[in-house]
């Protein structure tokens, strides 16, 4: 029997509920082996505990350094700071891992089989912003700064050349805007090349695009790329393009990685409109929890698990409503264990 791996599990809010016993269920028909810690965050957390990132979540994933996670709402404007950027912070979890793969044939795009990595904790999003107020206006002048240094893109760029190598990547492409921010993408591209030179050469292809001709490319031909990494505005904009070349969010996991944890989601949010009615499509928090067995070296549940969501989907073809079918959220959880169970 394997060994037990403790982790954290974070239900979230809306329909995180939801996904999260749906997932469970079917880690539990492949015998997954982790060992829930249930914890609280976002608007439960606040609801329990008076805090969106209570300490005992902080505290768990500290000892797990292994999360599950469903959406946490945050509120717009006012109100409290999200608990996904507070959890990247606090685990310096450098490196957002967006795979996009078609499992549904025959929509915009077939055949796509394409990974995006994206830096998590610098550039632009480091929130370092203000105003100067002119005469009345208050708002006049609006600034921003951002922030790369070389230590953090070659940790991503390390984190992503790894992951090209290990999963058989055959080219990488690095995305940048360094014709006109030089200095702040410059140094991004600057040390891509550099470290493909003195340390991957010849276990892939590296080439770099300007982002916003590579937004053009990727709706042109979205085949000729394999995977990009890029900082992390960009990674932001793109991991959701090319989610969309794949049938949208919902079918989109992600994968927060750091030096002191992984955490592991949907990229969805909590969909407030739909929360409670049982008809929620759980497939992205699923494949979040594939990329957590693959992470866990765990691949050959990873593959089953995948397997038994391509085929309910395409043979049984049970799919829930965003999707275009008529199933609730327990009658696809039926087919994938129903699935697992005779695969
Ligand atoms: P959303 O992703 O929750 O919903 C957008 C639309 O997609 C809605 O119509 C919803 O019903 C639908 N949808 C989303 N996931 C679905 C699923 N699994 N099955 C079927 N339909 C699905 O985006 P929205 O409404 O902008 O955000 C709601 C809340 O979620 C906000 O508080 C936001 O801050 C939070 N959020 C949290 C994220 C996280 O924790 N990683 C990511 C994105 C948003």
């Amino acid at each position: 029997m394997s060994q037990v791996i403790p982790a954290t599990l974070i239900a979230g809010d809306g329909i995180g509920p939801e996904i999260v016993d749906a997932t469970l269920a079917v880690l539990d028909a492949l015998k997954a082996p982790f060992e829930w810690d249930r914890q609280v965050a976002g608007l439960a957390g606040v609801q329990q505990s008076g805090d969106p990132l209570p300490k005992a979540t902080l505290d768990s994933i500290r000892r797990t350094r292994l999360a599950l996670k469903g959406p946490l709402e945050t509120p717009s404007g006012g109100g409290y700071r999200s608990s996904n950027v507070r959890l990247r912070e606090e685990f310096q979890l450098y490196a957002n891992l967006r795979p996009a793969h078609t499992i549904i044939p025959g929509g915009r795009f077939d055949n796509i089989d394409l990974m995006v990595v994206r830096e998590n904790l610098e550039g632009l999003y480091i929130g370092h912003e203000h105003y100067v107020p002119i005469d009345n206006d208050p708002h006049a002048v609006a600034m921003a700064t951002g922030i790369n240094t070389r230590q953090g893109c070659r940790r991503l760029l390390e984190f992503a050349f790894d992951t090209a190598v290990a999963t058989g990547r055959k080219k990488v492409t690095i995305v940048h805007k360094a014709n006109i921010m030089k200095a702040l993408t410059g140094i991004f591209l600057e040390t891509g090349l550099d470290l493909y030179e003195r340390k991957y050469k010849g276990k892939f292809q590296l080439d770099s695009v300007i982002v916003d001709a590579c937004a053009m490319k990727l709706v042109l031909n979205p085949w000729q790329f394999d995977m990009l990494v890029t900082t992390n505005l960009f990674g932001d904009i793109l991991s959701d393009l090319v989610a969309g070349l794949v049938g949208g969010l919902g079918m989109a996991p992600g994968a927060n990685i750091g030096a002191e944890a992984a955490i592991f989601e949907a990229v969805h949010g909590s969909a407030p409109d739909i929360a409670g009615k049982g008809i929620a499509n759980p497939t992205a928090l699923l494949l979040a929890a594939a990329l957590m067995l693959d992470h866990c070296k765990l691949a050959d549940q990873a593959a089953r698990l995948r397997k038994a969501i391509d085929e309910a989907l395409n043979i049984d073809k049970v799919r829930t409503g965003d999707l275009g079918g008529s199933a609730g959220t327990a009658a696809y959880t039926q087919a994938l264990v129903s699935r697992i169970a005779n695969g």
